[in-house]
């Protein structure tokens, strides 16, 4: 016999089931039965913050197209886990082997275009940009940009902002604190703040994996890391082939530690370490 739960507000399965094939129809996110819970936590919030006595009520305000409550429940639903240099054996992939060959192969347009799609709070697209710099001072004559985009707007905002507290930046090395951000003073001393020759690499922007992609290509690397773990095959297989579509020849794809091509994608040669390189 199981025990029954308190609480606040009634969370059928019903409910549970309507929640997630909304979440699943937007965004691609499949929440499993374990997620129960954690879907109550977060939605809860938003019912308290519209004073709305269940959650018939809220879903009604949802489905009957509210664009605001959507982007609310859809923010309070991503899971944004990321840090700075996370899974740091890529930056060090693209210091060996990915800039060093791009350097030749775009000699003639010195042009070099990086996507982070799924980039959460800007940590993964500022530790591309600590990389760069390495490579591509700001006066070397390349033009070089990453384009960082998510689907929820609140980490979309916090990256275009880049300030960090100081013990998110704990694991950045001392050379590249001192190099690439500036403390803050006074009452935001426990603050760093991205500095400029940074924040001009990179153009965050709020934007769906399943909707259209207003991006220019071709792009030379895409990081989508940790972000194609919440969706089914299905979905996984239409995005690596408009990945693909999206690469320059030869182009670089980086997916997270638990994510794999196998049975996905057949268009990506695996180079090892979750690093994929475009084939056709
Ligand atoms: C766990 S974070 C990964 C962040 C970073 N790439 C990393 O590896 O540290 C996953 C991110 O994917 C985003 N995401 C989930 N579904 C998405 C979709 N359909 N379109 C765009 N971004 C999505 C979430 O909002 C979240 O910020």
């Amino acid at each position: 016999m199981g025990i029954e739960k308190v609480r606040e507000f009634d969370f059928t399965v019903e409910v549970f089931d309507q929640v997630r094939s909304l979440v699943k129809k937007k965004t691609g996110i499949v929440l499993s039965d374990g997620k129960q819970d954690m879907v109550y936590g977060r939605l809860t919030r938003r019912l308290r913050a519209l004073n709305l006595p269940t959650f018939e009520s809220y879903l009604k305000i949802v489905e009957a197209g509210d664009a605001d409550e959507l982007v609310n429940l859809v923010n309070a639903i991503t899971t944004n886990l990321t840090s700075f240099f996370r899974e740091e054996h890529h930056f060090d992939y693209l210091k060996s082997t990915v800039f060093p060959a791009l350097m030749e192969k775009n000699a003639a347009t010195k042009k070099i275009r990086i996507w982070s799609a799924g980039c959460s709070t800007g940590e993964e697209p500022y530790s591309i940009a600590m990389t760069i710099r390495e490579f591509f001072p700001q006066d070397s004559g390349w033009d070089v940009k990453i384009i960082a985009t998510d689907l929820d707007s609140n980490v979309v905002n916090t990256g275009k902002k880049g300030v960090y507290t100081l013990s998110r930046v704990d694991g950045v090395s001392a050379e590249y604190k001192r190099r690439w951000m500036r403390r803050g003073k006074g009452d935001k001393s426990d603050f760093v703040k991205m500095k400029p020759e940074l924040q001009e690499l990179i153009t965050f922007k709020q934007l769906n994996l399943l909707e259209g992609w207003p991006l220019k290509g071709p792009v030379d690397i895409i990081f989508c890391r940790n972000v194609v773990i919440y969706f089914d095959k299905d979905t996984q297989r239409v995005l690596f082939d408009r990945y693909a579509d999206m690469l320059a020849p030869e182009g670089h794809l980086l997916i997270g530690h638990s994510e794999n091509m196998f049975n996905v994608c057949d268009r990506f040669e695996s180079l090892g370490q979750t690093i994929y390189k475009k084939k056709f």
